[in-house]
């Protein structure tokens, strides 16, 4: 309803909500025509707004950041670099646990796109051998989220002492932080806000830094517009979601370096399926789990084998906490199929995660 000549509108549901009809209409038509604010946010005005605060607040401090390979960490830290340049280091911790590809992407596209100082921490060995004949889930989140922070905590040192050979001190970290994050949290301030699922394990709680939180009042969409306009590559900034602690969660049984080795194979086949589908963009994200301690009878050629079966668990979801299953066209689940029982000589079955979240969880551990 309206009433102009006293200035008064209201709208009944909520016009922010997706699903509400005309709601973006709406909410553009008050703002602008009612409220006359200027249609002025937007990425480059986001940045140059968020670049002229981080340099009030950095001074001539230096800065560190860690990266997950993820959307989030990754426009914080370019954002944080466009203001401040080699004030900041980034650390990136490879827990050997990623996919096909993503270690590359980070030390070299992220680093070529960006320039920014990155020190990577090559800790594969050490996080297999912590993970060695463990089988249950939460030992191994917990294994693998103790051990990222102690990791990170070695590199943090480095990069003090760093800086304090060129006479600096480093007084700040940069934290990924999204606005629905904020609202998860209850919205209080600072510190005491940071949680644990921005990291592996989240960062140790007695941390000396004053955080920087350039996203913090960002959706993940307007984080991505962000990313590409700071120049950085579609495969970041389109990124699916990634839970911390990697593929450990998704091979069910022992984590060992030739499970890892065959998930990523697999892994890596059904993402090329989807993105030459087109479907990238469509679906939240297509888990790929490898059954490891589950055998089945095949047959290949005249022999019979005795392989792992393979989950794809593609869902759509608009944050997660719900999830549907993504109904993928049946050539799509045909070619994924095909290729991973091709390729991947020890997966002798494809077979499709049909449940909604709940019951399920998006992951299978
Ligand atoms: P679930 O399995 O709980 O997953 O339905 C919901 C979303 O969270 C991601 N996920 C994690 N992300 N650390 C993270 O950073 C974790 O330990 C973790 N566990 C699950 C999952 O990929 C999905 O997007």
């Amino acid at each position: 309803m309206e009433d102009r000549s006293r200035g008064l509108y209201g709208v009944q549901w909520h016009p922010e909500v997706k699903h509400t009809p005309r709601g973006q209409e709406l909410i553009e038509t008050f703002l602008h025509d009612c409220a006359g604010l200027p249609d002025d946010w937007n990425a480059s005005s986001i940045i140059d707004d968020q670049v002229k605060k981080i340099r009030e607040q950095v001074g001539d401090a230096e800065v560190i950041c860690g990266l997950s390979g993820g959307v989030d960490s990754a426009v914080a830290a370019a954002l944080v670099h466009k203001a401040i340049g080699d004030q900041l280091t980034c650390v990136f911790v490879d827990h050997g646990l990623l996919r096909k590809g993503e270690v590359e992407q980070v030390k070299h596209d992220f680093v070529e796109a960006t320039g920014i100082r990155l020190i990577t921490v090559d800790a594969a060995d050490d996080f297999l051998e912590a993970l060695k004949g463990v089988s249950e889930p939460e030992r191994k989140r917990k294994i693998i989220g103790e051990k990222f922070i102690r990791t990170f905590e070695k590199a943090q040192r480095q990069v003090l002492e760093e800086a304090g050979a060129r006479g600096k001190e480093v007084k700040f970290l940069v934290q990924g932080t999204l606005y629905p994050d904020v609202v998860e949290s209850g919205g209080g301030d600072g510190a005491a806000n940071i949680k644990s699922h921005h990291n592996v394990g989240g960062l140790p709680k007695d941390i000396k830094f004053q955080l920087i939180e350039p996203l913090r009042t960002l959706f993940k969409d307007e984080v991505r517009a962000i990313g590409t306009e700071l120049g950085l590559p579609d495969e970041i900034v389109w990124r699916q979601p990634f839970p911390g602690p990697g593929l450990g969660i998704r091979i069910i049984g022992e984590i060992t370096r030739e499970r890892l080795d065959l998930l990523r194979e697999a892994d890596a086949i059904a993402r090329e399926e989807l993105t030459k589908a087109g479907l990238d963009r469509d679906i939240w994200q297509c888990p790929v789990v490898l059954l490891a301690d589950v055998h089945s009878v095949g047959v290949q050629g005249d022999e019979r084998t005795y392989g792992s079966p393979i989950v794809l668990r593609p869902v759509s979801s608009e944050d997660a906490m719900t999830a549907d299953w993504s109904r993928l066209p049946y050539d799509v689940l045909a070619a994924i199929s095909t290729r991973i029982t091709n390729e991947c000589r020890q997966i002798n079955r494809v077979v499709l995660d049909c449940t909604s979240k709940p019951p399920a969880t998006i992951e299978w551990e």
